[in-house]
């Protein structure tokens, strides 16, 4: 077997370099986990829209370890099942397991502000490679994790025994924590989830930090840092961008079929007052979830190759379509939700506070209510609606419950 001390060092001074590696404990375990260990089979690299498979049995050594040690996120499973030894040939398909890009796994674990002893779980297990590193820094007995695909959990599993790592490889859904090592002092996911479950919140102990990207498109998820209070709640702040697949049973069934049916009766019909494009841009594209979570941002080309934009909510059954006229955009809105009333205002009270940053996002999460704010006072006494502006402070709410 090759030795990869070269690569790992190189990977750890890239790591530092980039700003992403900070302390000397994680720096060890960058140098001492071999990442080539955590990506059998094989991986699948972009290529022309399509994925090509790249084995470690079918390469040339010295090209495979480039490969290993590259800077970016290798897609290890497409469509939940399909592995780069089952195909010969670049295939169609959207990833569903990866070892996430290096520096956005050292960023994020920099950011737990673990301690010697603390107990860590895992909600994304992948290639292990994340757990392994965890492991090094923190010992196999601390780090329990959780992967909700049985394949992919058994192959982390060989990966991390063959690493050296006898941890806690838990097959099951993530959402749900693991209760019988609970509590936790951090917990971390690696997969994207719609908001923090509350049972992450019960399985951590007060003072400990939970740290999730929250979200469901890819171009717009907040990397959430909370801390567990005393009372059970959890509160915290948006960290910063980060983006992953979505946690399997909250994947996003995309909209599509006749477009123009769905849109079909709208019950209003105006100019914008702020451009839809903006949804494009990672904070308002934040904003638009926050407002209206459940919605999906569509974009399709009629036969004549016109651009057409919309919001879907399926589940509130509310459109709103954006056409492009000669002054800029109309809206066209149908449902019992005015889409995008909602949203411009949201956006339009977030430009008009400055356009802060996603960093100054704060949230608080209990079982009934996850509030997000920027500035101002958190108040919580309004009991409906996703979007709330309150003079100089924004705030969303999202209700899992209407009893007080
Ligand atoms: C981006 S990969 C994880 C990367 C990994 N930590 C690594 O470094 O190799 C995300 C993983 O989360 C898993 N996943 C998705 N939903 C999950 C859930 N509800 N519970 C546990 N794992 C889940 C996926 O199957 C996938 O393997």
């Amino acid at each position: 077997m090759t030795d990869t001390a070269h690569e790992r060092r190189k990977l750890a001074a890239l790591l530092v370099q980039e700003g992403a590696l900070k302390t000397p404990t994680w720096r060890a375990a960058v140098e001492a986990v071999p990442r080539e260990l955590f990506l059998n089979p094989g991986v699948f690299l972009p290529e022309g829209g399509r994925w090509r498979p790249v084995t470690a049995l079918g390469s040339d050594p010295a090209k495979w370890i480039q490969t290993a040690y590259s800077p970016d996120t290798l897609t290890t499973q497409l469509d939940g099942h399909l592995t780069a030894d089952q195909v010969n040939e670049p295939v169609a398909g959207l990833p569903t397991s990866s070892s996430t890009m290096p520096a956005l796994v050292v960023s994020m674990i920099e950011s737990l502000d673990v301690e010697d002893g603390h107990q860590v779980l895992e909600i994304g297990t992948g290639t292990g490679y994340s757990a392994a590193l965890m492991c090094h820094r923190l010992g196999e007995d601390n780090v329990t994790t959780v992967e909700v695909d049985p394949e992919v959990a058994e192959r982390a599993d060989a990966a991390l025994e063959a690493a050296g790592y006898s941890t806690w490889t838990v097959t099951g859904d993530g959402l749900l924590g693991h209760p019988r090592r609970a509590p936790y002092d951090r917990v971390i996911a690696t997969c994207l989830v719609r908001r923090i479950p509350h049972a992450w919140v019960r399985q951590t102990k007060p003072g400990g930090i939970i740290l999730a990207t929250v979200g469901s498109w890819a171009n717009g998820c907040g990397l959430a840092k909370v801390t567990v209070n005393e009372d059970g709640t959890a509160e915290g702040r948006i960290i910063g961008k980060a983006s992953f697949m979505q946690a399997r049973s909250q994947a996003t069934v995309p909209v599509d079929g006749d477009l123009s049916a769905r849109a079909a009766y709208a019950d209003s019909e105006r100019q914008v007052k702020v451009s839809p494009l903006l949804m494009d841009e990672w904070m308002p594209s934040f904003l638009t979830q926050l407002t209206a979570p459940g919605a999906q941002l569509v974009r399709a080309r009629t036969s004549e190759g016109k651009q057409l934009l919309y919001l879907f909510d399926p589940e509130r059954e509310s459109f709103a379509e954006f056409i492009e006229d000669g002054e800029g955009w109309r809206v066209r809105q149908g449902g019992p939700v005015a889409l995008w009333d909602d949203v411009e205002e949201s956006l339009t009270a977030w430009q008009g506070a400055g356009s802060p940053d996603i960093t100054s996002v704060r949230l608080h999460v209990t079982d009934r209510c996850h509030t997000y704010w920027i500035g101002g006072q958190q108040i919580t006494t309004r009991t409906s609606s996703h979007w709330i502006g309150e003079g100089s402070a924004l705030r969303w709410q999202h209700r899992l419950t209407d009893r007080p």
